[in-house]
C-alpha cells in the first residue's frame, strides 16, 4: 500500500520526505485554507518536495468550472491529481480528464455505489473517508472492502485511497482490506514507526552497552 500524506504544510512534508516512505500528497480546500496560502503555490512547493502524485481539489462545483479549473491546476506540475467530489458534475469532469489523460481523484466517497461510478468514469483513484464513516456509526473498513470486491469483480483499474484516516488501526486494517493507498496526517504516520517493545528494547541494549564499555 502507497502511503499518501494528507496535509498542505510544507514542512510536515519534507519532515515526512525526510523518511523515504512517502509516495505523493493529498490536499483538500480545509487543509489549503489552513495555510493561509493560495493552492497554487503550496501545490507548487510540494511538487518540489515530493516526486508522486499531488491530489489538488477543484473548487467550482459545475462541470464546465470544474474542468477549467483543474485544467489549470494540471499545469502546475505533471504530478498534479485533480481532485474532484462525487456528485454528477464532478463525475462528468472525471471522464473528461480521463479521456485527456488528466489524473484525478474522485472525493467524498462513501458508498460502493458511488465508487462504481467514478471507475466507470476512469477516476485513477476513488477517495472513501473511512473516519467520517466511523464517525457516525458506520464502518469505514467495510466500505473499502465492498469497494475492494466490487473492483476486483469487474477488473477496475482506479485505484481505492483510504482516506479520512485517524489512527493506526485504520492503517492496520487498510492494509488488510486490500487498499491500494492510504493518505493519513504525519501524526498517523509517526505513529506506524512505534511500539513499546522497540522503544523498551532498544533503551535496554543502549544501557548494557554502556554498562560493558564504562
Ligand atoms: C483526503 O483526501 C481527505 O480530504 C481527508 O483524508 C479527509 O480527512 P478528514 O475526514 O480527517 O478531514
Amino acid at each position: 500500500m502507497e502511503i499518501f500524506l494528507d496535509t498542505g504544510m510544507v514542512d510536515e512534508i519534507r519532515e515526512a520526505a525526510k523518511w523515504g516512505v512517502i509516495d505523493g500528497v493529498t490536499t483538500n480546500p480545509s487543509l489549503i485554507a489552513k495555510t493561509g496560502r493560495t493552492q497554487e503555490d503550496v501545490i507548487k512547493e510540494i511538487c518540489d518536495i515530493v516526486d508522486g502524485p499531488i491530489s489538488a481539489e477543484v473548487i467550482a462545483t459545475d462541470t464546465e468550472g470544474m474542468i477549467k479549473e483543474g485544467a489549470e491546476l494540471a499545469k502546475i506540475h505533471k504530478n498534479v491529481v485533480i481532485k474532484l467530489p462525487l456528485t454528477e458534475d464532478g463525475i462528468a469532469a472525471c471522464k473528461w480528464f480521463s479521456d485527456n489523460g488528466i489524473k484525478t481523484n474522485v472525493t467524498l466517497c462513501f458508498s460502493v455505489n458511488q465508487a462504481f461510478l467514478a471507475a466507470k468514469n476512469g477516476a485513477t483513484y476513488i477517495s472513501p473517508f473511512i473516519g467520517r464513516l466511523d464517525d457516525i456509526g458506520h464502518s469505514g473498513m467495510d466500505l473499502i472492502e465492498e469497494i475492494r470486491t466490487v473492483y476486483d469483480n469487474y477488473g477496475f483499474t482506479t485505484k481505492i485511497l483510504a482516506a479520512s484516516i485517524r489512527h493506526s488501526s485504520h492503517v492496520r486494517e487498510a492494509l488488510l482490506v486490500g487498499a491500494d493507498v492510504g493518505t493519513m496526517p504525519i501524526n498517523v504516520v509517526k505513529g506506524l514507526f512505534k511500539h513499546p517493545l522497540t522503544a523498551n528494547g532498544l533503551e535496554q541494549f543502549l544501557a548494557d552497552h554502556a554498562k560493558a564499555n564504562s
